[in-house]
């Protein structure tokens, strides 16, 4: 890795008791906001995948769209992006994936990825992993090949991120909060 994972981990803003009592919120802006960090970040997945042969990079909605968009540019890729239900207009595919108390679904336009194409999906954090193996399974419900699956965080403490790899998913983190 470019970096040192501490320099990101650092930078990176614990909310305590944010969205509810006793979560303990990892908030990547601060990421963002600075310029020489939000480089450094993203050089780090560009150089990591710059030799991958990627054919397309895929970001999930939302904070996965900022990084994604970003890594696409620069390997000189097209991107897609996994949306949450209802805001594609073209015909879709949909996962749904279970959250701590209910539901939720992501989509994919049909005709975003074509088969055998190589593809890097990237979110911000995995927690349960529910997010990244629902992503991974539209990609790959199209043809679609799942290189890698980046983020920038990992709670591992969650177990999304064995959760992932259980999948066959490769996954690469820059930090994690154990
Ligand atoms: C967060 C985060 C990941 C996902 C991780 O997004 O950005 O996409 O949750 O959680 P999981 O590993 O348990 O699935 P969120 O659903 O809060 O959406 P947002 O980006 O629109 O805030
Ligand atoms: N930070 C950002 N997104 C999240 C978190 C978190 O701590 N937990 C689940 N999604």
């Amino acid at each position: 890795m470019l970096i040192d994972p501490s320099y990101i981990r650092d930078r990176i803003r614990t909310v305590p008791d944010w969205p509810q009592a006793g979560v303990q919120f990892r908030d990547i802006t601060p990421l963002l906001q600075d310029p020489k960090t939000f480089r450094v970040l993203v050089d780090c997945f560009v150089h990591r995948y710059m030799d991958h042969d990627i054919d397309v990079v895929a970001g999930v909605d939302a904070r996965g769209f900022i990084l994604g968009a970003v890594i696409a540019y620069e390997l000189n890729r097209g991107f897609v992006p996994v949306r949450k239900k209802g805001k594609l207009p073209f015909t879709t595919v949909a996962e749904e994936y279970e959250l701590e108390y209910g539901s939720a679904t992501v989509e994919l336009h049909s005709d975003a990825i074509t088969p055998g194409q190589r593809v890097l999906l990237i979110d911000d954090l995995v927690a349960t992993g529910g997010t990244m193996i629902a992503a991974a399974r539209l990609i790959r419900r199209l043809g679609g090949e799942v290189i890698e699956a980046a983020a920038i965080v990992d709670l591992p403490e969650l177990g999304g991120s064995r959760l992932v790899q259980e999948q066959g998913i490769p996954l690469f983190t820059v930090c994690d909060f154990a």
